[in-house]
């Protein structure tokens, strides 16, 4: 399998996540520290307009909101497409998937863990709203992400919170290594649409991040549903826009190859099951887990 991944996808987060950390560091130069109100700010200002690209995703435009949506008193519309299982769908604008409850409540059940780690997080939205939506306090939490903006923004929000043990660091999918973690006895990993933007990932992949703990249970939020089955014309529609972006072909095929070659579990597969704010990009769910003996884990 050859592993790849467009240079466009990867310098497009580079120049996104610049763009918010721009809009963030001028709240905290006027003198705002708390981060939950830094990152509900930034939902705010990302509601109220639709961002632009350009074709070679370096230049992002705010623009207002389209003829064509209904909008509402609040200045956003009132309702917003989705698709759900296969088939179009329209809901409340304000509807959104919450990913991060997902995780609380999946460590409420089958933790504890001592530590939390997004692969390909960005900025760390998922884990501090982990963290503020009340996971655990005393776990440690790791970001990996391939962006610079990406990772130094999250490590300027983590620093306005000293009580949050978080860490951030450089991860390529391409190339991926997490030897320079500590080596944990439990350990949840996720993604959410980040395995999404490398077109070929290596089976390896799963095999690097169940070498992070004696036991990993790994939950992946990614559109991976039309590798599965095609629901309905949503997935259709959502195959047709990978193909197009060059976004990612192998997910279910790599991790079908890594069940076999690394023993890992799968637990749940549930396609095409949130309710996307790209209706062509609908998220299905993958949990799975590995486990080797306490004495191969300590050698
Ligand atoms: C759609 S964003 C999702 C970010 C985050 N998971 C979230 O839900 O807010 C995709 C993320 O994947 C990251 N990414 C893209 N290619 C990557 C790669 N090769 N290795 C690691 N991360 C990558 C991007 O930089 C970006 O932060």
């Amino acid at each position: 399998m050859t592993v790849g991944q467009e240079l466009k996808w990867r310098l497009f987060y580079d120049n996104a996540w610049a763009m918010r950390a721009a809009y963030l560091r001028s709240l905290i130069a006027c003198g705002e520290r708390n981060v939950v109100r830094l990152l509900r700010r930034l939902d705010a200002q990302t509601r109220k307009y639709r961002i632009t690209v350009n074709a070679q995703g370096t230049s992002f435009t705010p623009q207002p909101w389209p003829a064509g949506f209904d909008i509402g008193p609040a200045g956003v519309p009132l309702l917003r497409p989705t698709s759900f299982r296969g088939n179009a769908s329209v809901v409340p604008f304000h509807t959104h998937d919450n990913f991060a409850a997902f995780i609380v409540d999946y460590i409420d059940q089958a933790g504890p863990f001592d530590a939390v780690i997004e692969l390909g997080c960005g900025y760390g939205r998922n884990l501090f709203d982990v963290y503020y939506g009340g996971g655990p306090s005393t776990c440690r939490y790791y970001g990996g992400e391939l962006t610079e903006s990406g990772v130094s923004l999250a490590r300027e929000l983590a620093a306005l919170e000293p009580d949050m043990k978080a860490e951030f660091f450089s991860f390529d999918y391409l190339e991926p290594n997490l030897d320079h973690l500590p080596s944990f006895d439990r350990a949840l990993v996720f993604t959410a649409h980040s395995i999404e933007q490398v077109c070929k990932i290596d089976a390896g992949l799963f095999g690097t991040i169940a070498g992070v703990a004696r036991r990993v249970d790994c939950v992946h939020f990614e559109p991976f549903g039309f590798q599965v089955a095609a629901l309905g014309p949503a997935s259709q529609a959502h195959r047709d826009q990978v193909l197009e972006n060059n976004w990612n072909v192998n997910f279910a095929e790599a991790l079908d190859e890594a069940r076999k070659t690394f023993g890992i579990e799968l637990t749940c597969l549930v396609t095409e099951s949130f309710l996307p704010s790209d209706p062509q990009n609908p998220t299905s769910l993958a949990v799975w887990h590995s486990e080797r003996p306490a004495e191969a884990a300590a050698a």
